[in-house]
């Protein structure tokens, strides 16, 4: 873990006192929770993404490219998208589908998945990561098959 060292402190602290003492206002926007669909597409699509990005394997005229962390940094990169996604989980427990309890079981699949990749990615095991990154898709998939089956229908040839 890093470790984020505040200078100033104190001085923080009085000024959140200070400003206790007038009413706090809520800032416009403040209550903003995304629909479902705009939370998919836009934030666990984008993601995940990020997190498979350490697992890619490309081969194109330039030659190969493997996505696999090589530094400190980015073996902690990975840990973190890992942590996003495992979070994000949390985020959409109460959706227009909660009252079907298959919706909690997905969820909890889906970010099973997500702390697997991040202990492979602390433990810098490239395997585990690429297991648990599989694991993350199906997870998506599944969850889709039972509750938008549309999204995973291959377009015809
Ligand atoms: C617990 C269930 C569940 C899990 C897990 C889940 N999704 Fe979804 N996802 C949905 C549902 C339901 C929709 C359709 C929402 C709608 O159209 O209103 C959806 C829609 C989407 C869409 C389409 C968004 C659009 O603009 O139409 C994408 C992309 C997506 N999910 C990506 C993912 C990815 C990537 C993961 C895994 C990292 C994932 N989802 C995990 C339930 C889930």
């Amino acid at each position: 873990m890093k470790r984020v060292f505040v200078i100033g402190a104190a001085a923080a602290a009085a000024f959140s006192v200070s400003m206790a003492v007038s009413a706090p206002q809520k800032p416009a926007g403040a209550d903003t929770q995304l629909p479902l669909k705009e939370f998919m597409g836009h934030v666990m699509d984008r993601n995940a993404a990020q997190l498979w990005r350490w697992t890619a394997y490309e081969i194109d005229e330039k030659g190969e490219h493997s996505g696999k962390p090589t530094t400190e940094l980015e073996w902690e990169e990975a840990e973190s998208d890992a942590l996003t996604l495992q979070q994000l989980t949390l985020l959409v427990e109460n959706s227009v589908f909660s009252s079907d309890e298959r919706w909690a079981v997905h969820l909890a699949g889906l970010r099973a998945a997500a702390t697997a990749s991040a202990d492979a990615a602390e433990r810098k095991d490239y395997e585990a990561l690429e297991k648990a990154g599989n694991d993350v898709n199906d997870q998506c998939v599944s969850c889709h098959l039972t509750f938008a089956p549309d999204l995973e229908r291959q377009p015809d040839p």
